[in-house]
């Protein structure tokens, strides 16, 4: 049965005519099998080939036919030796994929500087094949312009995961470290098969057990299944550990005893887990807690980790996601207020992880005013690859638009064409150390996402980590191809749903730069009223400020001035009504209900027709799909169906409970031909 399990590494029987082409160029596989990483490219590229081409390749240690395709390096294969590939440029993790002439035949050459960048080359070679590209002059180069291409669990030691939404934990701490389950192998595969070579095993809000001997014992297991697949483990570490497992009465990070505690523990992981990946952190935040409960500095409190990592080789991955109620009169604002002045003070191996837009993972929000604002210390990108605000696990949301708009963005800190992709892959300020988190999607759920479609953020987070200006109707051309079929008349219409897809979820939740109007806490469905007492600024009032004369939240220069944290140029352009683009016009400013936007409309028809198209967008998308049938297997095209059919239903809901509180406040009559609902 297809229940999406194997992911986009499906590697079903090609086409008979595409099989044959490629028969040619796949007679025979010469690659080493001295090294784990050798072992595990050898067999995924059997199984690979195996499985879109029917015929099991022989192995062989020369070169005795045309159509061979050799892997490896040239320190571990003298065949590859022999070809001279120049391969300076392409690190450590790059591949080269050539095809050569090698002792009178023709072949493939699938090269890297390590075991590793092979692998990659590998995974490379058959996404080729998945996705009917010609193989047969092939000279591609590649290198990942991100060093540290991560997924962040949100997974607590009980099996729940924090905004999952497909089922619970993958691992199963119950079992570690005796049983290592078959699925962390896939995991691994999966992850190395898009470039990820990080993961963050457990939840940012984190108890200290997991740094006690017996769950350390645990983690190195994991870290020994996905070691030979380029992935490294790290773990979210809690601020106050020294006390709750270490018997101190402080947490200082200016205290002798607990920097020692901290070094020991270091020592103690390393001992266990020599490639460890280091910390993520989350303090100060939410009410965990941090350095300012000792009247430290963020700075001091990462600087702490990295001073017991760094002899290790390991980094700090020090969230700005810090957010405290009392705080600001603007939330958007308390990330760069209290990090901004800390640049230069941070050690070499921390990097400052900083969420897409200063609010949270919206549908849409600008990007983060962080970006470009410290040119000093390497900032990490995170992405929310699960669908926390953009309908769990149904709704068909493809979010490569989403990552691609932000990645885009042009700071302008050092003039044009200082995009966000160029501030967080270090080349901008010339950083070496860059880096990319996703907060992951995955679950127990046979499907690991919670449906299909979700493995589609999963995949394109990872391809954006590992080249951050690929474009993401690119990336899901290729997802579409290897997840269900190369066939032009299933491939474009599903890619354009893709695309459109993100557009259609903020224009029935949020259009036009409202955000947060989700129900505070489960944040599914809409609740633009709520305006309960506890957790102040998430409610929903707090952020779209609707009144009888207008709506949106004024983050003008007359109003919160968040705009005076962008670089000049994009201060001025957010700060002026006029300039605003409008998908941002309610973020940056109090608009009146009659105010005439580029269309001639005025706002509040404007609103309205928004939530309309997101409702029709979603009908749309079903009616293509409904012309889908018979294309792909009946399991996964019915689940689609049942899944799109509650995102119409609830893009309805979304629409007629906001038309419906936002009428109540304007007081407005409703456009004409606008149907209310029955
Ligand atoms: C959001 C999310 C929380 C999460 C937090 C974070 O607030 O709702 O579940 O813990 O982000 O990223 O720290």
């Amino acid at each position: 049965a297809e229940d999406g399990y194997d992911l986009w590494l499906r590697y079903h029987l090609l086409a008979p005519e595409q099989a044959k082409l490629y028969r040619d160029h796949a007679t025979e596989i010469i690659i080493g099998s001295a090294t784990p990483t050798q072992i595990v490219t050898r067999d995924e590229l059997q199984r690979g080939l195996h499985g879109l081409l029917g015929n099991t390749l022989p192995l062989s240690d020369t070169v005795t036919h045309d159509g061979a395709i050799i892997v490896g390096t040239s320190a571990s294969s003298p065949l590859i030796a022999k070809l001279q590939l120049d391969t300076q440029s392409i690190g450590n993790e790059g591949y080269v994929i050539r095809s050569v002439v090698l002792d009178g035949h023709t072949a493939t050459a699938i090269v890297g500087r390590s075991d590793i960048g092979a692998l990659y080359g590998a995974f490379h070679f058959l996404r080729l094949l998945q996705t009917g590209q010609p193989i047969d002059h092939l000279d591609l180069h590649e290198s990942p312009r991100i060093t540290l291409r991560v997924l962040d669990h949100w997974d607590y030691l009980n099996g729940q995961v924090e905004r999952g939404y497909a089922g619970t934990s993958i691992w199963d701490w119950w079992k570690l470290p005796d049983w290592r389950a078959p699925r962390y192998t896939d995991y691994a595969r999966a992850n190395a098969s898009i470039g990820i070579n990080g993961t963050v095993l457990n939840d940012v809000v984190s108890g200290a057990t997991i740094l006690t001997p017996v769950y350390l014992e645990k983690v190195a297991a994991l870290a020994d299944v996905f070691r030979p697949y380029g992935i490294r483990v790290y773990l979210s570490v809690r601020f106050s550990a020294p006390i709750e497992i270490g018997g101190l009465k402080t947490a200082d990070p200016l205290d002798p005893q607990v920097q020692a505690w901290w070094r020991a523990k270091a020592d103690e992981i390393y001992k266990l887990i020599p490639d460890f990946g280091g910390f993520l952190v989350k303090a100060d935040s939410e009410g965990q807690p941090g350095p300012k409960d000792y009247h430290r500095t963020h700075a001091d409190g990462a600087n702490m980790f990295a001073d017991v990592l760094a002899p290790h080789g390991g980094v700090v991955m020090w969230r700005t996601f810090v957010y405290s109620q009392a705080s600001a009169d603007d939330r958007a604002k308390q990330a760069y207020e209290e990090f901004k002045p800390l640049d230069g003070q941070f050690h070499a191996n921390v990097l400052l992880q900083t969420k897409n837009g200063p609010i949270d993972f919206q549908p849409r929000e600008p990007f983060h005013p962080l970006f470009g604002a410290m040119p000093k210390t390497p900032l990490m990108m995170e992405f929310e690859i699960t669908k926390e605000y953009l309908g769990f696990a149904t709704h068909l949301v493809y979010l490569g638009p989403l990552y691609e708009e932000v990645l885009s963005s042009d700071t302008m800190v050092r003039g044009k064409g200082s995009t966000v992709a160029k501030v967080i892959d270090g080349s901008l300020e010339g950083h070496t150390l860059s880096g990319m988190a996703g907060d992951a999607n995955i679950g127990t759920d046979r499907n690991w996402c919670g449906s299909d479609f979700n493995q589609a953020n999963w995949y394109v987070f990872g391809r954006l980590a590992w080249n951050p200006t690929l474009s993401s109707r690119t990336i899901a051309e290729e997802w579409v191809r290897m997840t269900f079929t190369n066939n032009e008349a299933f491939v474009k219409p599903v890619v354009d749903m893709m695309m459109g897809s993100r557009e259609a979820a903020v224009d029935y939740m949020t259009p036009l730069g409202l955000l947060h109007l989700m129900g505070p806490g489960h944040h599914y469905g809409p609740a633009p009223w709520d305006a309960s007492e506890s957790e102040a600024d998430w409610r929903p009032v707090y952020y779209h400020r609707a009144d009888h004369l207008g709506i949106g939240f004024d983050r003008t220069s007359n109003g919160s001035n968040a705009v005076a944290q962008y670089a000049p140029p994009i201060a001025a352009q957010f700060n002026d009504v006029k300039q605003t683009p409008e998908r941002f016009l309610l973020y940056f400013h109090h608009v009146p209900w009659d105010y005439r936007m580029r269309s001639g409309q005025t706002l509040w028809y404007e609103l309205v027709a928004h939530y309309t198209r997101g409702v029709d967008d979603v009908k749309q998308m079903q009616e293509t799909w409904r012309h889908l049938d018979g294309y792909i297997d009946e399991e996964r095209y019915q689940q689609v169906a049942a899944f799109l059919a509650i995102q119409e239903k609830e893009a309805q809901w979304w629409r007629d409970a906001c038309i419906a509180y936002f009428q109540s406040i304007s007081g407005l009559p409703l456009p004409p031909g606008y149907a209310p609902p029955q």
